[in-house]
């Protein structure tokens, strides 16, 4: 007897009317002829059954600190630096892990099951990280929390110095941080952000770690940082475990310039994270008009085959005010911000939300295919571009075939003369 099966669901990739069997955490079938006895069965009536919510890019440690110790009040990225410089004394251990922790259960209510955060590695005491590590413990049983070391201050430009830094980043990840991290733009000049690729790259060949920088996240073309993470990657065979997260500056490149350097980043099979809320919240803010919209090249990255995923970066943090975990609302603003309005495009929205997403943090059993952990998300719309549009509610949440969570579909009653008698947004 099968311990779960949902039966006449729809699937990302159109298929209708499937069943998806559990057994012991994975899917051991997915059909559209089966029937078998199961300890718990579920009729989706025809809505989208998908794989988990991924988030490429998050800053946890920061999350839900909205206003402490005050608003940025020019909404740019720079204030935001300092307005966490500001905040860092004063945080503790405990604030940092309950407020990380309620960050988890929106979450797992939007279905959103695997997390990529930086965690800041300047601060001596790496009180952030040890918070991080032990929410990471503690959500393990329903969220996949992998961690990137970040030294938001800048490796070889923080108050402490390089040495330190680097120290203080190597004893992150001692201490179980998963990836290296980097923000060279950030450096004091050009040439000190390319040796910080170097040095940082370096560290992450020698310890078999994969990489995820902040790179270019600027207006300025000639930001082009990419171009030497996109040359130490190739030069370290570390193709396909490096992510360069925002890449900003390429939205005001040259083109001739941009033609040079996506066959660049395929080669080394770099992943890309866009964050489309932040980007054009916090870019272009020194234009008048027209004003950049500041989000990378995704569908010429796409185009270039090389994978796009896209983050939530901030919620309710020093630089961005809203959010609720909803990668719905990601893959939305992103959607719009890049005009990605075609079938196949907003579908790709969804992609860099979901199976994008994994590819980037390389998740292992990820999808809905026999063998696959059973971890998924049936959603009250018929479709990803129905998803998209909806935000759609998150019936179901399920991880290893366990119910984490649960929303009642919503239905607006309607009070109007010779209409419906209620509506839920579907034609
Ligand atoms: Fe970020």
């Amino acid at each position: 007897m099968l311990d779960l099966l949902i039966q006449n669901a729809t699937l990302p990739d159109g298929r209708e009317r499937m069943a998806v069997a559990v057994q012991e955490g994975k899917i051991v079938e997915v059909s559209s002829s089966l029937t078998a006895s199961a300890h718990q069965l579920i009729d989706a009536q025809g809505m989208l059954l998908c794989p988990p919510f991924v988030d490429a890019h998050f800053h946890m440690d920061a999350t839900l600190s909205y206003g402490l110790p005050r608003v940025n009040q020019s909404g740019t990225l720079l204030e935001g630096i300092a307005v966490w410089g500001e905040l860092k004394p004063e945080l503790t251990q405990q604030a940092l892990v309950e407020r990380a922790m309620t960050y988890c259960d929106w979450a797992v209510a939007k279905g959103l099951l695997a997390i990529r955060s930086h965690v800041d590695v300047c601060d001596e005491r790496l009180l952030a990280v040890d918070a991080l590590l032990e929410v990471k413990r503690r959500v393990s049983p329903y969220v996949d929390l992998q961690l990137v070391a970040f030294p938001q201050d800048g490796l070889l430009r923080g108050a402490q110095g390089p040495q330190q830094h680097m120290n203080n980043l190597k004893r992150a990840l001692d201490r179980g941080v998963d990836v290296v991290g980097g923000i060279p733009h950030f450096e004091r000049t050009a040439e000190q952000g390319a040796a910080s690729i170097r040095l940082l790259c370096e560290l992450a060949a020698e310890r078999g770690l994969r990489v995820d920088m902040h790179c270019d996240e600027s207006d300025d073309p000639q930001s082009r940082h990419v171009e030497t993470l996109a040359y130490e990657t190739q030069r370290l065979g570390l193709q396909g475990r490096v992510t360069g997260s925002h890449l900003t500056s390429m939205h005001s490149m040259d083109n001739y310039y941009v033609s040079k350097l996506l066959p660049l980043l395929a080669e080394a099979q770099l992943h890309v994270v866009a964050n489309p809320l932040i980007n054009i919240t916090l870019q272009g803010r020194q234009d008048s008009y027209p004003k950049r919209r500041g989000m990378t090249r995704v569908p010429e990255l796409l185009a270039s085959g090389i994978n796009v995923a896209f983050g939530h970066d901030c919620v309710m943090d020093p630089w961005y005010a809203l959010g609720s975990a909803d990668m719905l609302e990601v893959a939305h603003m992103g959607m719009h911000v890049a005009q990605m309005t075609s079938q196949s495009a907003m579908r790709e929205c969804f992609a860099a939300v979901s199976v994008n997403a994994a590819k980037a943090l390389g998740l292992q059993a990820y999808g809905l295919s026999p063998g696959c952990f059973a971890d998924f998300v049936l959603l009250q719309a018929r479709d990803p571009v129905e998803a998209i549009r909806l935000r759609a509610n998150r019936l179901m949440v399920f991880r290893r075939g366990k119910l984490l969570a649960q929303t009642p579909a919503t239905t607006c009653q309607l009070h109007l003369a010779n209409r419906p008698e209620q509506t839920c947004w579907m034609v």
